[in-house]
């Protein structure tokens, strides 16, 4: 029996089932988490599902309570913690509808609520980031994902950009030249935070589109958005399947 709490942005909803759901609304010192957990049983397992952006999808990227979604799935005692994110594509194997599992994280947010560490009462602790993403959890889900034949990148560097707005082309020749394959506007501090927990946390990215002037000028990023979500999310949900039936 395992416990896989994913936090789910864009298009994630697909992954909830229809029928025998709890809905819980939950509270944290930091406030209401984004939305109510959705919590469903399959064969011995538990899935617990936070979506991101809220219910009606009405929270964006730099208003999320990071805070509050982590310490409510924290206080489940989750065994894995899955953010699902979706990506614009910088390297050019980062194609629209694959999954990819970064290793890296660069973070370009600024203003939003970031740590656990104010406020606690005791010594500060600086907690290790060399590895931004839980490396057992990131191993299992790229071995998965071969096995059973899911288009994916094993690794990359995520670039968390602080939106909404999507980013220019000079922006996203930056990034590249600071060494990121991938762009979104949710993992940090997402996994920052999940580090300070301790929550074996980590990200399983959809790319939705190719980045700011990567794409052909004829396709509009929308576009190419409404195209791969639903083929990307089809890999993610066989993904969550097999990481809890392959144990
Ligand atoms: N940039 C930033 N965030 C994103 C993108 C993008 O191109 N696509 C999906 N989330």
């Amino acid at each position: 029996m395992a416990k896989l709490a994913v936090i789910g942005g864009t298009g994630a909803r697909a992954l909830v089932p229809q029928d025998h759901l709890v809905r819980t609304t939950v509270d944290t010192p930091y406030g209401p988490p984004s939305g109510p957990l959705l919590h469903w049983r399959e064969a011995d397992d538990d899935w617990y599902f936070l979506p991101r952006h809220g219910l009606e999808s009405t929270i964006p990227p730099h208003c999320v309570n990071y805070r509050a979604n982590l310490w409510a799935l924290h206080e489940l005692e989750p065994d894995w913690v899955v953010g699902i994110n979706a990506v614009g594509g910088i390297h050019p194997d980062a194609q629209p509808g694959r999954l990819v599992f970064p290793d890296q994280i660069v973070d370009y947010t600024w203003g939003r609520e970031h740590t656990f560490e104010d406020h606690m009462n005791r010594p500060i602790r600086h907690v290790e980031f060399t590895e931004p993403l839980s490396p057992g959890l990131r191993a299992r889900l790229v071995e998965l994902a071969g096995i059973h034949d899911i288009d994916h990148l094993p690794g990359g560097c995520y670039a968390a950009t602080q939106g909404p707005r999507l980013e220019t082309a000079a922006e996203i020749d930056r990034l590249e030249r600071d060494g990121c394959d991938i762009v979104g506007m949710t993992g940090m501090p997402e996994a920052g935070l999940a580090r300070e927990l301790e929550l074996e946390y980590a990200i399983c990215a959809v790319v939705v589109n190719e980045a700011a002037g990567r794409g052909p000028a004829e396709h509009g990023i929308h576009a190419q958005i409404e195209a791969s979500l639903a083929r990307g999310m089809a890999g993610v949900s066989r993904l969550l399947q097999v990481l809890l039936g392959g144990r």
